[in-house]
């Protein structure tokens, strides 16, 4: 197995030739199994960069390899995007067939694998995403949560290793976001590689890695105590931080002693009560 199953070596692309760049000469190694949130404020290129690695786009200068293919090599697009798949914001835009298990055929269909085989991955995916009991329904009598559990289902059908997850809850309610968080942790606990862009810094505090990008470029990238502590330069991206975080600092500047990266809400908690 290859370590990293997404390397980027210094790749710059803007989309006009008198455009500034999208993305700006990022370096960023993914290893296989990591959960990683990418975070910035509105136009840093976090969606270019995802569609760079599923070779929606190819870089203006630099590489990217998935799994040890280059994107820019043309023999090898779907195969890259079956290890790479993507998932996108809206809900309503990525599910195709009228009957649930339909549209999670659909991939592997195209891939010509065998029907017994077929079946097997639909009910697999299916289950875990906690949809089974839901796959003679037509797609859009689910809510917007269950509905990106069906996409990613469609992703897990491909046997992807790797799940890259563009804004999947930014049309969701609270409910719909935890159900979709719950189900991306529990793909990630059994491997799968899993890359999430978000707006809402409660998810990116649940993954491994945080990277944080400001005009094309990576500014942080750490785990989320590493990155959270940094609240003036994040705040400078114009990203928040977590409402804890932000507090915990509050308290010390107040004389408390308590450490600079209290990310939960229950870590503060059992601190504040010792
Ligand atoms: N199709 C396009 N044509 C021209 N410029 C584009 C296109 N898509 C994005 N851009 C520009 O590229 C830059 C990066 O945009 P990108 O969509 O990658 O940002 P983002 O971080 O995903 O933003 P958001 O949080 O709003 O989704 C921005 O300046 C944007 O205006
Ligand atoms: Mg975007």
């Amino acid at each position: 197995m290859i370590e990293y199953i997404i390397k980027i070596d210094n790749v710059k692309f803007k989309y006009e030739k008198d455009s500034d760049y999208a993305v700006n000469g990022i370096s960023l190694n993914i290893k296989n199994g990591e959960f990683t949130a990418i975070i910035g404020h509105n136009g840093s290129g976090k969606s270019t960069l995802a569609k760079l690695i599923n070779s929606i786009l190819l870089p203006s200068e630099g590489k990217i390899f998935v799994k040890g293919m280059d994107t820019s090599d043309d023999s090898k697009l779907w195969d890259i995007r079956q290890t790479a798949g993507m998932v996108f914001q809206n809900p309503d835009n990525q599910l195709v067939a009228t009957i649930i298990e339909e549209d999670i055929a659909f991939g592997p269909e195209n891939l010509g694998v065998e029907p017994a085989e077929i079946r097997k991955r639909v009910d697999d995916a299916l289950n875990t995403v906690g949809m089974y009991e839901y796959r003679k329904r037509p797609p859009h009598l689910l809510s917007g949560g269950q509905k990106q559990r069906i996409a990613i289902a469609g992703i897990l059908a491909l046997n992807s290793d790797c799940i890259i997850l563009d804004e999947p809850t930014a049309m969701l309610d609270p409910s719909g976001r935890r159900e979709v968080l719950e189900t991306l942790k529990k793909l990630n606990a059994e491997g799968k590689t899993v890359l999430l862009i978000t707006h809402y810094m409660d998810e990116a505090v649940q993954a491994d890695r945080v990277i944080v990008m400001d005009k094309g470029n990576i500014k942080l990238d750490g785990t989320p105590k590493e990155v959270f502590r940094n609240i003036d330069e994040i705040k400078r991206y114009g990203l928040d931080v977590p409402q804890v975080t932000e507090l915990a600092q509050e308290l010390i500047k107040e004389g408390l002693n308590l450490p600079p990266d209290i990310i939960d809400v229950k870590e503060l908690v059992d601190i504040l009560c010792q």
